[in-house]
């Protein structure tokens, strides 16, 4: 990706100790960052503090954030509730290593929001709980194999670092996308327990499933891709799902780290009124804190109790439970998401304007509280749509350029996508559109080069 040099020498000079620090910190960490992801050109931002809805980095900028902790964060940053509850608990004592009381009441949380979900076990992290999703339908089936979609991610555990970004070249067939592992170190021999399928096309999920029947246990699918910008289901694929796992007999699992508590109360199993049998959550049923959960039917949670290991020294600890508790019983009220959601539509329409205004050719993706930019007028469909018509050098100046103003529209990556918080006003959506209008007349241009 090539940032344009204007765009690019104006982040350098408004962050230069974010450079020197970045510089002197991969002395002593790899990359310079805690997680790969945040590795990016010319050099990442080192943040000071976060409060409200700002980011605050070294050099003294303020950044009005829509990225919000890679979606983590619908609560926005340092929500006074979720620290008042987990400043309440840090006195008695944030790790027991037993059961407490925190444990029915987070599930009860949970299990009133996912309607499909009889128990819950509690991680700490998003890809812990697809980790442990997947390890329970292995068990509850009997099958080593699942079935994957091609540019899904599920976190960074071996089973499923794979073809998440393959890229063009070694795509193989669409309809029987090639397995390709994506990091030194995970064993090659990791692809032959996945098949790997295209979003939104049953008819190639369905040839794949009858080719491996009796071998293929699960499905595992984030309901909309959201590490391919807000790739929605279309034509009911996932109620076509639900159907092909109980023809074939297998566990299905809805992965809503990045849904989860954000696109309804329920999730995208509440949104598109589906019944997965498993699903994996994190980031924002958390309010910033690292908790994760995953959940499902009875019988199948109950092999938990026969043979499926689920251990972890952190797993369910009061700290994190306070947060979550308050985050889902007190913050992310009814009234919260209505006024979210009617920001998320502000935004996404305020951004149609713009860009028509601008001749700049694109649309918004957006479902409620989750939405981008995307640069094309082509439908994305799934993750070959968006690699071959989305032009990665106008969504990543796009960043940077609303960096430059101040903005921090999404998480750095092309195919990511805005949250809107509970912290976040119409004020805070206008600036956000005032930065966007300032800007995409020379996206504009750039894109009619
Ligand atoms: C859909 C999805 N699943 C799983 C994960 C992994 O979550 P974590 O980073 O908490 O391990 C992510 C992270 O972005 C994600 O987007």
């Amino acid at each position: 990706m090539q940032l344009w040099p204007d765009i690019e020498s104006e982040y350098v000079e408004r962050t230069p100790t974010s450079e020197r620090l970045h510089r002197e910190t991969r002395a002593h960490v790899p990359a310079g960052v805690a997680s790969t992801f945040r590795n990016w050109d010319p050099h990442p931002l080192f943040v000071e503090r976060a409060s409200g809805v700002h980011l605050y980095d070294v050099d003294g900028n303020a950044y009005l954030d829509f990225a919000l902790n890679n979606g983590a964060a619908m609560v926005g940053h340092a929500h006074p509730a979720v620290n008042e509850a987990v400043a309440d608990q840090l006195g008695d004592g944030t790790l027991y290593c037993h059961p407490h009381e925190l444990l029915s009441e987070a599930a009860v949380e949970i299990k009133r929001r996912w309607d499909p979900i009889d128990l819950v076990r509690f991680t700490n992290s998003g890809t812990d709980s697809t980790m442990h999703a997947i390890r329970v339908a292995r068990a509850y089936s009997g099958r080593d194999k699942i079935l994957k979609i091609e540019g899904s991610y599920h976190g960074v555990h071996d089973y499923v670092l794979i073809s998440k970004s393959t890229p063009e070249g070694k795509w193989g067939h669409p309809k029987r996308p090639a397995k390709l592992v994506e990091s030194a170190g995970v064993p090659e021999q990791v692809a032959e327990t996945v098949e790997v399928a295209p979003f939104n096309d049953l008819e190639a999920v369905e040839s794949i499933l009858r080719e491996h029947r009796n071998e293929i246990g699960a499905v595992i699918v984030e309901p909309i891709v959201m590490n391919v910008a807000v790739t929605q289901p279309r034509e009911r694929f996932l109620h076509g799902l639900r159907e092909l796992c109980d023809e074939y007999g297998l566990v299905y699992i809805f992965d809503e780290v990045k849904t989860g508590a954000k696109v309804a109360p329920g999730g995208a199993a509440e949104y598109y009124g589906v019944e997965p049998d498993l699903v994996a959550m994190a980031k924002s049923i958390g309010g910033n804190f690292p908790v994760g959960a995953f959940g499902g039917s009875e019988e199948i949670m109950r092999t938990i109790e026969d043979d499926a290991a689920h251990f972890g020294t952190y797993n369910g600890n009061p700290l994190v439970l306070r947060a979550l508790v308050t985050v889902l019983r007190d913050v992310l009220t009814d009234e919260a998401y209505e006024r979210a959601y009617a920001l998320g539509d502000a935004l996404a329409q305020g951004y149609e304007d713009v860009m028509e205004d601008a001749g700049l050719v694109g649309h918004v993706d957006q479902v409620t509280t989750q939405g981008t930019a995307v640069f094309t007028d082509h439908e994305i469909r799934n993750y070959r749509d968006f690699q071959t018509h989305v032009d990665p050098d106008l969504q990543e100046n796009y960043f940077f350029g609303m960096l430059n103003r101040g903005v921090m529209a999404q998480p750095h990556g092309i195919a990511q996508q805005w949250t809107i918080s509970v912290q976040h006003d119409r004020a805070y959506v206008d600036e956000h559109l005032e930065a966007f209008k300032d800007l995409a007349p020379r996206l504009a241009d750039e894109q009619s080069l």
